[in-house]
């Protein structure tokens, strides 16, 4: 037995009983026996999945990168609440192997073309006794991590599963730096990252970034969540991460047999940069279900919105209205004059006076307020060349919102808005959902199964009116925009609109921690370039002038508002210059450097064009990025616009508007020097030389 010697260390007496314990665990099959069943390895060989069984018939895997383990024996299986849990007495029954090596193309993203290079290893486990139920667990290993998924074929002794937990792990093999969001909180997915040793992880959101102590980036989330639970991930002990399914009534998920699970996904990264270039999530997602989706157009979108957050403006009708037809005209000019393509208009529809947030049965989602002439106003759109977007604040009454789902989307067809933003304010689980006129309220969750069904009804009814779909309060990104491209875009973390009224706003290691977190499940409608840099009340905002334009490369989304009010655009026209410039759509996208919560600078090339842009921010401790160039095409010379912070600028006062723009003659290989100051950034546009 284990005694305290007088130093205070342990030191182990071994009694006659211990030694005939240890004696008949080593002659015994016990769960320390673990034996290697399978293996599969990256493509480049560097990453290594191996699958072991126990004594007790437990199912684990194991991940290794260059020999070394990354995550340590991980468990796998169910706890059902209609059956016995499926966890032990299994054996392997059969595995197969197969390799893909395929190229893709996005009709819009971040990059043109994606490559999809794994080697598969399916594992078909069955239970030795008892009602000899079977699953595959289906590995994919690329060479920027792994994803895995459970597989449950249809069977007599499982013919519905109701889910109450799944008993996967990540057992991380090394002391880690965790950045994370808590999960089942009321402010659902708003909130601040942490930055703790990964031992003080509590309830995690993913994705979930973790950097070892030896400098390996893992980021842990899920592809492809389709009518099943988000997965949050619980802090064990020793580094133990485990699922911990969103709740659902009565059980996170049920689902019939046949089904699979959405893939846990281990992304691997030498450095932070590579984690955003990774395209894992989106190789795990099935392709393009619609077809040709060209009648979505990426672009730039100005509205009636940041008013609203200011409170100069409300969403409820009266006095201070904001969306009336002779505002939202204004809007329409501002845009058309300065070639964006869409208008948002919040508060056009009848349900916002009074307490919208405790009422969305209230809203009306076919009809327009009276001082709101839509008909007028997409007519009036349409002669400039401008859309205007749709909104469809649910307040969380969300089986009101789907009753009226339908007419909505057609109506919004009929007078050519082609993107609607869809909103769910409410604390987490507070989501309304009444499967029949007469039957009772129930109470959901944003992350769970009913929402990611929700969701999907969602863009598939507006995807068949040619419609796409930006989501706020939404459920968490999976990758789903390559099967359903209509799902152009969504909020999903604390936005630009907490520097219009939280306490406290964005800090500056804000965005530059999204990028490595957030962004990583993909795009987001931040709404950046607020270039009065103030909120409500004159609360100011933790940037420079130059980094808000910088946002706009750095946290990416096929839709980009432009939300400032159009004098302060008028008081800033320089900087003014590059939101218009900006492009939205790439054809590719390289990360130049970045550190996780302290600064990133990333390159993309505009598709369909010989221009890039360059967007670098930064924490609050100045610094000086030297990037080295050799994005650009050999043998040409660019242009560089540069738009930086000038010299003291610093993320408080006056000094936030301190700002250059100046121009260089640049090659490929080429040095650039950027100084970016504290809550500073600095944004580039490269245009090529005719000579
Ligand atoms: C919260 C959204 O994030 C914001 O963009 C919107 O203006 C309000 N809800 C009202 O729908
Ligand atoms: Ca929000």
């Amino acid at each position: 037995m284990p005694v305290m010697d007088k130093e205070g260390g342990m030191r182990k007496v071994m009694s006659g009983a211990w030694v005939a314990a240890l004696w008949l665990a080593w002659v015994l099959p016990g769960p320390a026996l673990a034996e290697q069943v399978a293996q599969v390895a990256s493509p480049d060989g560097r990453t290594v999945v191996q699958l072991d069984i126990n004594g007790e018939g437990r199912l684990a895997y194991r991940v290794l990168r260059d020999g070394k383990p990354v995550i340590n024996d991980s468990r796998l299986g169910f706890i059902f609440r209609n059956g016995r849990q499926l966890l032990r007495n299994l054996r392997l029954d059969a595995q197969q192997s197969r390799s893909q090596d395929d190229t893709w193309e996005q009709p819009w993203g971040e990059r043109r073309f994606v490559r999809d290079h794994y080697n598969e290893l399916r594992a078909t486990l069955v239970e030795k006794d008892m009602d000899h139920r079977r699953f595959d667990v289906v590995f994919r290993v690329f060479d920027d991590g792994v994803g895995f998924r459970y597989d449950v074929p249809a069977q007599p002794a499982l013919r519905e599963a109701q889910i109450v937990q799944e008993l996967t792990e990540f057992a991380i093999a090394r002391p880690a730096t965790a950045w994370w969001i808590p999960a089942l909180e009321w402010n659902r997915e708003e909130y601040l990252y942490h930055r703790t040793p990964l031992a003080e992880v509590g309830i995690a959101q993913t994705p979930l970034t973790l950097r070892t102590d030896d400098g390996l980036h893992i980021s842990l989330h899920e592809a492809a969540l389709v009518d099943y639970a988000g997965m949050n991930l619980l802090h064990g002990e020793n580094g133990v991460l485990r699922a911990m399914l969103t709740p659902g009534s009565p059980v996170p998920v049920v689902r019939p047999t046949p089904f699979v699970t959405p893939w846990r996904t281990i992304t691997l990264g030498d450095t932070a940069g590579a984690l955003v270039e990774s395209n894992l999530i989106l190789n795990l997602n099935a392709p393009n279900a619609l077809g040709d989706v060209s009648w979505f157009t990426p672009g730039k979108y100005a509205g009636v919105w940041w008013s609203l957050h200011l409170d100069l403006q409300s969403w409820a009708t009266g006095g201070k209205h904001g969306a009336t037809t002779a505002n939202t005209r204004k809007a329409i000019d501002f845009a058309a004059r300065n070639g964006l393509r869409g208008v948002l208009v919040e508060g056009w529809n009848p349900g916002w006076d009074g307490d919208w947030f405790a009422n969305g049965w209230g809203f009306d989602y076919t009809r327009s307020a009276a001082d709101f002439d839509l008909a007028g106003l997409a007519k009036y759109a349409a002669g400039k060349g401008v859309h205007l977007i749709g909104h469809h604040e649910t307040g969380c009454a969300v089986s009101h919102y789907e009753s009226q789902l339908g007419a909505a989307l057609d109506l919004d067809a009929r007078n050519g808005i082609d993107v609607v933003k869809t909103g769910y304010v409410c604390d987490a689980g507070q989501i309304e959902r009444q499967d029949s006129p007469d039957g009772p309220v129930l109470r959901e969750w944003h992350e769970g199964q009913w929402m990611s069904n929700h969701h999907l009804r969602v863009v598939q009814e507006a995807a068949r009116r040619h419609v796409a779909i930006d989501a706020h309060e939404p459920i968490k990104d999976t990758g789903l925009r390559r099967t359903y491209p209509n799902w152009v875009s969504r909020e999903g973390a604390r936005g630009m609109e907490y520097n219009a009224w939280g306490n406290p706003p964005n800090p500056p290691a804000h965005e530059v921690t999204l990028v490595f977190t957030r962004m990583l499940s993909g795009p987001m409608d931040y709404t950046p370039g607020i270039l009065s840099l103030t909120g409500r009340n004159g609360q100011e905002i933790q940037s420079t002038l130059a980094r808000q334009l910088a946002l706009y490369v750095g946290i990416y989304s096929p839709i980009q508002m432009v939300p400032d009010l159009p004098e302060h655009y008028a008081a800033h026209p320089e900087a003014f210059q590059f939101i218009k410039d900006v492009a939205v759509d790439w054809d590719e996208s390289h990360v130049l450097a970045g550190a996780v919560g302290e600064y990133v600078a990333i390159a993309r090339k505009q598709r369909g064009a010989p221009v890039w842009f360059l967007g670098a921010m930064n924490d609050e401790h100045p610094r000086t990025l030297s990037l080295t160039l050799d994005f650009l095409e050999p043998g040409k010379r660019y242009r560089a616009e540069i738009y930086r912070d000038g010299d003291g600028a610093d993320w408080h006062g006056a000094a936030r508007f301190r700002f250059v723009h100046e121009v260089k003659t640049v090659a490929r290989g080429d040095q650039l020097s950027l100084w970016l100051a504290g809550g500073g950034g600095a944004a580039v546009r490269l245009l090529p030389l005719a000579h």
